[in-house]
Parts: structure tokens; C-alpha cells; sequence
């Protein structure tokens, strides 16, 4: 079989010009060549070389521009170039065995086949020639391409030497089932279940790039079932393996919760391709196992799991080794508020609650909408109709609050620092108290939001507690005006 027509670019001809006058063999080989007959894009391409990589990968750049420029790594034989959109990786055919312990391989030179031989999957190890006459010849020993077409995934090895070379690619393996929607052959995924605890050998940061994978894969609960049917998941994530099963007591049962969680995934998966908001589904449910209770004649409970999720999230990113910054903090508010606007449905949506909710998610309230709406996921067509329109209901609500009192980005108009000069009180638990009083009197929409209505409730308010202006209004809004132009200088 030839691909000749589909490596028509100005690096794939140097090489082969090269390797042709030199006769010398060299392939392009791995997920490029996968890529190109499942024709998805790819960025990276791999050449491999019998002999010196990083002596073709220089003659190739310096005859397309001398100034591109090439970077190579002697002890490993590798050399790089970004030439237009992509990468282009060289290296010398190799053999590998690896040490038990540790992911780095002992290396020698080798054959092309001895290099497909050694990689993880037979629809990774494909190679088109680049030599003339076979230029674009397909070589596929261990039937990639039959493989490719069926959707399986097999290791060119036995699974068990290809997985112990590499622990890694037993995440791998259940990543591209994710990705591709294929099918793990059988022999692999016993040996992975087999293997499961191998993976302690791998850095945290590297399983972390395969669960986003598998994450940003268009159903990705493909990859997170196979996760948690081959046991992987109890080792990486148990929180959320804790969360598979059904309870059942007095003839009343729960909702599995990790696959309603694994539905909620899907279902955002195709509303968004933000990695972090996908997280918050994933793991908006993550504090129901530990606040599971049976109440007597009613039910199975789940009271506060919003709360004790939110709590959960830092100590799971700590240990997975997950980002501790803004995204931490923006899938902990997620979790936390993920059941406010169901509870808006539920009962009469009032200003004052929208309110409330657009002060506490302010620019993350659409995502939350979309979490919510993706959080729907009853079979009843009905209900789930019902659920759409109510929110839908909300969100206008949303939109008509947001317009008249511009809660989402709120800063109360008077501050701590205006009530202390204004009763000339030091800082104490009664100005907390007023500034309060003030928020609250602007969020359930007693006055509006703005410094005059604020001042008015404020001197209202604090003569209750015995407190009289020291300052007038005008005095105090030119004191500020003065602080404020100090500080611009
Ligand atoms: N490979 C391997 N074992 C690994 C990682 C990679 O055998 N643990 C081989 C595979 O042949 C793979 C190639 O190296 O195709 C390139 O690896 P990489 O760039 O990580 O993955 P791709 O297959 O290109 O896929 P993607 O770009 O989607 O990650």
C-alpha cells in the first residue's frame, strides 16, 4: 500500500533525496502515520533513521533554510526542527530493553523493524518509506493497518513485556480507546489488570497528561470506565472509585454515582472543550460517598456533598499533583455551587436569590449554567424537558438581574474604611457588621446598588447600635476623592 500523495511537503522530499543517494533506510512512523490514514490532524512527526538522526535531521534543515534551527540531544541520538506547523523529531532506529525499575531504556542501533518492534501499539508502529523507489510504502509488520480499520488496540509484543517496558502505556492504551473509540484487545487489557500497580514507577505529571486526554476525548467516559473496570482507578483516583455502587435499604436504592458523574462528563463534553470545566464534572459529586446517610422512611441523603466536595479538591490536586492555582480554585467553586441553581428551579426563582447566586458565581456563571444543565441526567424526556426549560427560565433571570443591578462583578459601594470615618469608629466587629448588613440589604434588593441608597440604609442601620455621623456625606466623598488622587501621584 502507498501514501506517496500524502507526504508531498518540502521536508518528507530533502529526507528522501538524502536517504535515496546515501541508500540508506528512513520512515516517518508512529501517530503521524496513524493520524494520516484515520485523517486527523498531527502536529508531531517522527523520522526514523537507520544510522545518524541528528546528521539528516541538520542536512535536511540547512537545504531548507539555514536558519532553522535544530536541537539535539547527543546522548540520546535525537535531533528537532519546527519547520512551518510542525515538529519534526529524528532519531536512530533502536533496540530497547528496559530496566524493571525505572522508565529509562538501555539503547542500542537496531533495524527500523527492531524500532516498531519496541513501540506500544501495532497502530503506532506503521512506517511509510521515504527512500526511493518505495517512497510512501507502508510497512507493517505486525498489521497496524488491519488493527487501525477494526479498532482494536494490541501491543506488537506479548502485552506483558511491552507494558513492563513501559507502565505508561497501559494509561495510554485506555487513553486512545477514549480518543479513537476503540476496542482493547483482549490479551493487552488482562495483562493491564495484571499490571495495574506497575504504574508506581511513573511520575505523577505523566499519568496527569493522559487523564486530560482522556478528559478532552469526545466521550470520555469511555476511557474512565475502562479506568475503573481494569482497577486503575482505585490506584490513581480513589475518591472517585468510591464513588461506584448502589446502595439499597427499606427497598430504596441511589444512583450509581460515578456513572451519573461519568454521564454528567459526556454531556459537558459536548458543550465545551475547557479541560477545567470538565473537571468540575467529573468531580462535582466527589463528596457524596463520605456524606451518604440512610434517613429512616425517607431515603438516601446526600446533605452538604456540595460543601465537603469543595473541600475534598485541594488535598485530591495536592496529591495527584494537579495545578494548586486558579484552576484549583475555579473547579472548587464549581463544586460548591453546583446545586444552587437547581435549588433556584425548584423553588419560585426571586430576584433576590438570582442575586445572591450571580454575587457568588459572578464571571463564572455561565459555566456553572452549563454545568448544570449538562448535570441533567434523567431518562425521563419529560423531566429532562422540564429541568432544560426551567433553566432556561433562570438564565433569563440572570440576564435581567445582571442588566439592572450589575451584581456579577460586585464591589460594595461602601467600604470599611468609609464607615470607620463616617462614625468615627475604629476597626471593630460592628463596622463588619454594617458593611454586611449593607450587602445583604443590596443583594435581596432592599435598596439599590449604588453609594447614595448604600449611605442612607447605612446611617439608618447604624443608629440602631447607638452610632451618629461624625462626617457628612459630601465630607466623606471629598475626603475619598482626595485619597484616591494622593494615591495616583
Ligand atoms: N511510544 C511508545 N511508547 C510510549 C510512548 C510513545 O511506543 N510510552 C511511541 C509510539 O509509537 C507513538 C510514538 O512513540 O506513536 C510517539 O509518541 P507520542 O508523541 O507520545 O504519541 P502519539 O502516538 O504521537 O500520540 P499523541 O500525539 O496523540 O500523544
Amino acid at each position: 500500500m502507498k501514501f506517496s500523495e500524502n507526504i508531498q511537503n518540502i521536508v518528507f522530499q530533502h529526507i528522501s533525496e538524502i536517504v535515496t543517494r546515501q541508500n540508506q533506510p528512513a520512515y516517518v512512523i508512529g501517530g503521524f502515520v496513524r493520524d494520516l490514514i484515520l485523517g486527523r490532524a498531527s502536529k508531531d512527526v517522527d523520522i526514523v533513521v537507520e544510522g545518524s538522526g541528528i546528521a539528516l535531521a541538520k542536512e535536511v534543515a540547512r537545504r531548507i533554510d539555514p536558519k532553522i534551527k535544530v536541537s539535539f540531544f547527543k546522548s540520546y541520538g535525537t535531533a528537532m526542527f519546527r519547520y512551518k506547523d510542525k515538529e519534526y523529531e529524528f532519531v536512530g532506529a533502536r533496540k530497547e530493553s528496559y530496566n524493571r525499575d525505572s522508565r529509562n531504556p538501555e539503547v542500542e542501533d537496531g533495524s527500523v523493524e527492531d524500532d516498531q518492534l519496541r513501540r506500544d501499539f501495532t497502530i503506532n508502529a506503521l512506517a511509510l518509506s521515504l527512500a526511493e523507489p518505495d517512497f510512501g510504502e507502508l510497512m507493517d509488520p505486525f498489521n497496524g493497518y488491519a488493527d487501525l480499520k477494526r479498532g482494536i488496540i494490541r501491543t506488537p509484543r506479548d502485552p506483558k513485556v511491552t507494558f513492563s517496558d513501559d507502565p505508561l502505556r497501559m494509561l495510554r492504551a485506555i487513553r486512545f480507546a477514549a480518543q479513537l473509540n476503540f476496542h482493547i484487545d483482549e490479551q493487552a487489557y488482562d495483562a493491564i489488570v495484571a499490571n495495574v500497580e506497575r504504574l508506581e514507577i511513573i511520575s505523577k505529571e505523566r499519568i496527569n497528561e493522559e487523564l486530560h486526554k482522556i478528559m478532552l476525548a469526545p466521550k470520555p467516559s469511555i476511557g474512565f470506565k475502562l479506568l475503573a473496570k481494569t482497577g486503575i482507578l482505585t490506584y490513581i483516583f480513589p475518591e472517585l472509585a468510591a464513588m461506584q455502587g448502589v446502595d439499597k435499604r427499606e427497598g430504596m436504592a441511589h444512583k450509581d454515582n460515578l456513572f451519573h458523574s461519568l454521564k454528567v462528563l459526556d454531556n459537558i463534553a459536548r458543550l465545551t472543550d475547557d479541560l477545567w470545566l470538565r473537571w468540575a464534572a467529573l468531580l462535582h459529586d466527589i463528596g457524596k460517598p463520605p456524606t451518604k446517610r440512610f434517613v429512616e422512611g425517607h431515603g438516601w441523603t446526600f446533605h452538604g456533598h456540595e460543601y465537603r466536595g469543595a473541600k475534598m479538591i485541594p488535598g485530591i490536586f495536592r496529591r495527584m499533583k494537579l495545578p494548586l492555582n486558579q484552576k484549583m480554585k475555579y473547579v472548587q467553586k464549581m463544586v460548591s455551587l453546583h446545586m444552587r441553581p437547581i435549588v433556584l428551579v425548584e423553588d419560585e426563582v426571586t430576584d433576590s436569590a438570582v442575586r445572591r447566586l450571580l454575587f457568588e458565581a459572578g464571571n463564572e456563571i455561565e459555566d456553572l449554567m452549563t454545568l448544570c444543565e449538562a448535570d441533567i441526567t434523567s431518562k425521563n424526556h419529560e423531566k429532562v424537558q422540564r429541568y432544560l426549560q426551567n433553566y432556561q427560565i433562570v438564565r433569563q433571570k440572570l440576564q435581567e438581574v445582571e442588566e439592572k443591578d450589575r451584581i456579577r462583578n460586585f464591589q460594595p459601594p461602601i467600604t470599611g474604611e468609609i464607615i470607620m470615618q463616617a462614625f468615627g469608629v475604629g476597626p471593630s466587629k460592628i463596622i463588619g457588621d454594617i458593611k454586611q448588613a449593607i450587602k445583604n440589604a443590596i443583594l435581596d434588593g432592599k435598596i439599590s446598588n449604588n453609594f447614595d441608597e448604600a449611605w442612607a440604609f447605612m446611617e439608618q442601620y447604624a443608629a440602631d447600635y447607638g452610632l451618629k455621623l461624625l462626617k457628612s456625606k459630601g465630607d466623606v466623598i471629598a475626603d475619598e476623592d482626595q485619597a484616591k488622587s494622593e494615591d495616583d501621584r
